[in-house]
């Protein structure tokens, strides 16, 4: 089976790749670069002995995606990750993301339909959910306004599918990740953020490595056990993972439904403060953190319901909270050219 992998260069997109190759399928990544480099298709290489087909393409690009289609046929399914992601960014340069996001996933369904491409896979968000009225979400919990740009295009493409499901032929399995963090046991791949970033496990290792000076806990006065945000961090490997038993669902036709949800998360909430001692426990590093106020926008807490993703994607995830913290400052560390 041949696989097309849009953003297959970026953080997810690249274990998602290792995962797919190493069970035999063969890859083909499209990624215009933005957030990511060539590189880390040698590095997928380099993990599996096996190459992906990469081409710097850019979805908004509508005729360089029309040629692309051209020259390479007999694609069964797209996973398509290529986006802009960042919350905080989309706040000030929302039509930047609604264009990247929004237009680049029309280019893409509409040159797919032309190429009789009928199976999606698509990486959408938690964030769908906002602040949730029960707590752990299910899948059939409500959609609320979206509380940023991006959101919104996740909420967007979600409902592209769906609507396009019903008028054609297409198949799409949406994936709704919970907070993905942790890096291929290799340490060769994981998330490379660009300049200061906005979440929470890239700042810790930076900080513990010294490029930041403190992390500031963004409050610790919430109506939670020790007062800070939780979340539902799940490992990146385990994440892509969930994506070759989707595969396995939208090819083999297994399900009655032509557009399906499900969560991908782990079940079970951490509070930041959890996540910094189980750093520090991994690491065996006292880490400079700070307590701040409140970052705006922030929902309390939120995890996931996994039953729906376990009984019938047969997925389920297997690392802990203390694997993401080691396997992030394993890849911090090869990354920083760390030498004690
Ligand atoms: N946090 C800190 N200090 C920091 C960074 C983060 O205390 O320096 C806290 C946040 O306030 C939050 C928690 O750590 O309580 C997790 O924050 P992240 O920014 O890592 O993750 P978010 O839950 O805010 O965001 C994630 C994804 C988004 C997605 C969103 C949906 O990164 O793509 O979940 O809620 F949209």
């Amino acid at each position: 089976m041949r696989i097309l992998i849009t953003g297959g260069t970026g953080y997810i997109g690249s274990h998602t790749a290792v995962e797919l190759l190493n069970s035999g399928y063969e890859v083909l990544i499209i990624d215009n670069l933005s957030n990511s480099n060539a590189g880390v298709a040698d590095k997928i290489e380099k993990i599996t002995g096996r190459k992906p087909i990469f081409s710097k393409t850019d979805l908004c690009d509508r005729s360089g995606l029309k040629e692309y289609f051209r020259e390479n046929k007999n694609i069964d399914a797209v996973i398509h990750f290529a986006a802009f992601k960042a919350v905080g960014e989309s706040v000030q340069k929302p039509l930047m993301y609604y264009s990247n996001n929004i237009s680049g996933m029309i280019n893409l369904l509409e040159e797919m339909s032309e190429n009789k491409i009928e199976n999606i896979v698509y990486s959408s968000s938690c964030t769908v959910y906002g602040e949730a009225d029960k707590l752990p979400v299910t899948e059939d919990s409500p959609v609320k306004k979206a509380e940023s740009p991006y959101g919104f295009t996740k909420q967007v493409g979600e409902q592209m599918l769906f609507d396009a499901s019903k008028v054609s032929d297409l198949h799409s399995v949406i994936l709704r990740y919970f907070n993905p963090t942790g890096a291929h046991d290799s340490a060769l791949i994981g998330e490379l953020p660009v300049g200061i970033p906005n979440n929470l496990v890239p700042y810790i290792t930076q900080t513990a490595i010294g490029e930041r000076e403190v992390l500031t806990v963004n409050g610790n006065d919430y109506d939670t056990p020790d007062g800070t945000n939780i979340r539902d961090y799940i490992h990146v490997v385990d994440l892509a993972k969930a994506h070759l038993s989707a595969l396995d669902r939208i090819l083999s036709r297994k399900s009655s439904e032509k557009a399906e949800v499900f969560n991908l998360g782990t079940g079970k909430g951490n509070s930041v403060m959890e996540v910094i001692k189980s750093f520090e426990k991994v690491s065996n590093k006292k880490l400079n953190y700070r307590i701040g106020p409140r970052r705006e926008g922030d929902v309390v807490s939120i995890y996931s319901e996994t039953k729906k993703a376990n009984e019938v994607l047969g997925w389920k995830a297997e690392r802990d909270i203390d694997n993401m913290m080691l396997t992030s400052w394993n890849w911090q560390k090869a990354i920083s050219g760390y030498k004690k």
